[in-house]
């Protein structure tokens, strides 16, 4: 499934300081103090704008928070992190990027004045994989993710206590990029560093589904009302 852009709420912000080119759209009720931020995070060639209506989708109440990825492959196709070949990750990059982001996080919290305890990561593909890598290597920027067709990003030399934090995989059967034994690892990663980890297989290659979303929403709605 391929989301458009919608209508921005927002214009998209540039400025220096919240480093990142991105969108904020506010939670529907801004003094909601249970309202999710959700931390939108595009594939390979997308932008800011693409996973909007997903998390609005997700969940209609949340706070959205959509950077664009920094790196310019060939000069023009945004990504979070660099990669040496398809599915050859530059760790030396990825961490360092994943850090960036995270910094980005806590600085949007600040300027928005959201709850930084009550950030999910939404991430679809190349958006999956740094969410991963934050929550191996700077876990407490999330409370949970929503990591669609992600593979295992690197291997932290300690694995963090994840015992906090609820993470949903949603993988396709077919998907030759994210492999199914790539994602059967990434999960066993996530036990290992004792997440609340759910694995959902989709009957699907790397593209998104329908039935990713509506699997995605009843795992939200449920484990929001857990304490996400
Ligand atoms: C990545 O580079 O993060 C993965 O190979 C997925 C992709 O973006 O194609």
């Amino acid at each position: 499934m391929h989301y458009m852009p919608t209508t921005p709420s927002q214009p998209t912000d540039k400025s220096d300081d919240l480093d990142f080119i991105h969108r904020y759209i506010q939670p529907q009720d801004r003094h909601d103090n249970s309202a999710l931020t959700l931390l939108l995070l595009h594939g390979t060639g997308g932008n800011e704008d693409d996973l909007l209506p997903l998390g609005r989708e997700l969940d209609p109440h949340a706070g959205l928070l959509s950077p664009r990825g920094k790196i310019l492959e060939a000069g023009r196709i945004p990504r979070f992190f660099r990669r040496l070949a398809e599915g050859v990750f530059d760790i030396e990059d990825l961490t360092i990027r994943t850090f960036e982001l995270a910094g980005f996080v806590e600085k949007a919290s600040k300027r928005y004045e959201f709850d930084l305890d009550k950030v999910v990561a939404v991430g679809y593909s190349n958006g999956a994989n740094i969410a991963a890598s934050m929550l191996l290597l700077k876990p407490q920027t999330l409370s949970g993710a929503i990591l669609f067709r992600a593979m295992v990003p690197l291997v932290p030399e300690n694995l963090p206590d994840l015992s906090d934090k609820r993470i949903f995989l949603s993988s396709g059967l077919r998907d030759p990029i994210a492999t199914k034994q790539e994602a059967e690892r990434l999960y066993g990663l996530f036990k290992r560093a004792h997440a609340m980890v759910d694995l959902q297989w989709q009957n699907s290659g790397h593209e998104l589904t329908q039935a990713d979303i509506h699997t995605a929403k009843q795992w939200l709605t449920m484990n929001n009302k857990k304490q996400l």
